[in-house]
């Protein structure tokens, strides 16, 4: 079996990157990623779709040659030009000097802008086609802020399949085979939504413009940028997309996320989850958010319906770290959480004020009353947070 083979008329030429420790240099990378490009041969032309990271750049252009048997390419299709994908780009202009770069008007703008590039450059507008010979083209549709301003998808009719840049993509290197056919994809699923929240969670309503937009294609193969290349599960990831893009909750579960200095957050927390466990919430997810990283965090607030979340007060303010967690959710414009609040101080009680007014920020909906703890819990208290989780648990 060749697992490079893709369909009729593409092959996989891309990387993994198992060094990497954070990509973005902020998200964990337990599994690594891949940088997925490809090569799609027509009867005339060649073009590879999408590039790699700047230290891949050498495999990269042996993978080219190594498939076209020494020919050069014709086009190179930048679908995304965030430097994952693009950071090998000059050595494969010095390397295929007559290769034309073929992007939309913003890409080619960061093109010159990121490498100085200006010659050789075909800019494409939105549904225009560029023909590869023998029945073979590509379509070009752009799709804006999935995840950047210039971001677009490239499909070739004669085998149903689409290149679909970042979306659709998730975080973990690819272990011998590429399409899902191949492989056990469990673990892939779980890094979707690691990733979704991440890096694409922000742009909810761009991604639903694209998959409307897209949704008159008839798709067999869906080939994104990271990842493995989606045939067999392709609906399934449709519909995990297009859920988390509609902040749609994946489970009626709780995700706790608390900070706590010296304990006494920390037990309204427990008591908390202790309610909604007896309550009858089996999936419990519960976050130190000092302790936690945020990439966590985020994947399991995506992933339940519910939210609880517990933090001091700190220099009159949020303790810091769930702090960011509120601003990541806020800048997110979370939507369609039931959301549980405890605050905790010893003499100025900001943090409850401060996460209530982050909360109706967003489009989260507070439920049951929120617990105002000063100093250390006694069983009133305690008693409070068992009567709002299971408000919580009601609503769910
Ligand atoms: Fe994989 Fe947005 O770069």
């Amino acid at each position: 079996m060749n697992v490079s083979c893709i369909s009729d008329h593409v092959h996989y030429i891309g990387l993994n990157d198992r060094t990497i420790h954070k990509f973005e240099a902020m998200w964990p990378m337990p599994y690594g990623v891949s940088y997925n490009s490809y090569l799609v041969i027509g009867e005339d032309k060649i073009a590879v779709i999408d590039g790699v990271e700047a230290g891949h750049a050498f495999r990269h252009i042996d993978h080219i040659l190594e498939i076209t048997g020494g020919r050069h390419p014709d086009y190179l299709v930048i679908n995304h030009m965030e430097p994952d994908h693009s950071g090998a780009l000059e050595l494969l202009r010095k390397t295929f000097p007559a290769m034309e770069i073929v992007g939309n008007a913003q890409t080619l703008a960061m093109i010159k802008g990121y490498y100085g590039i200006e010659n050789g450059l075909r800019q494409i507008k939105d549904g225009e086609s560029i023909d590869l010979g023998g029945g073979v083209g590509m379509d070009f549709y752009l799709t804006p802020m999935v995840h950047w301003p210039e971001t677009m998808m490239t499909y070739i009719a004669a085998d149903r399949l689409l290149f679909s840049g970042d979306a659709f993509g998730c975080f973990g290197a690819l272990c011998g085979a590429v399409v899902d056919k191949d492989m056990d994809t469990s673990h892939y699923f779980p890094e979707m939504v690691r990733y979704y929240s991440n890096i694409v969670g922000k742009y909810g309503q761009p991604v639903q413009m694209a998959l409307k937009k897209l949704s008159g294609l008839e798709i067999e193969t869906i080939c994104p940028t990271h990842g493995p290349v989606w045939h067999d599960q392709l609906s399934d990831v449709v519909d995990l997309y297009d859920k988390l893009s509609r902040y749609e909750p994946l489970d009626n579960g709780v995700t706790i996320v608390y900070g706590s200095m010296y304990g006494n957050t920390e037990v309204l927390a427990e008591e908390a989850a202790t309610a909604l466990a007896s309550a009858g919430v089996k999936n419990i997810s519960i976050h130190n958010a000092a302790v936690s990283d945020l990439s966590y965090i985020l994947a399991d607030v995506f992933r339940h319906k519910g939210l609880i979340i517990a933090s001091p007060t700190y220099s009159n303010s949020l303790f810091p770290p769930v702090r960011a967690v509120m601003e990541a959710l806020e800048n997110r414009g979370m939507k369609n959480r039931v959301v549980g609040l405890i605050g905790s101080h010893t003499w100025a009680q900001q943090a409850l004020k401060a996460m209530t007014a982050s909360v109706e920020a967003t489009s989260m909906t507070l439920v049951g009353e929120p617990v105002n703890l000063k100093h250390a819990p006694g069983a009133d208290k305690r008693a409070e947070c068992r009567v709002m989780a299971t408000a919580l648990a009601e609503a769910l």
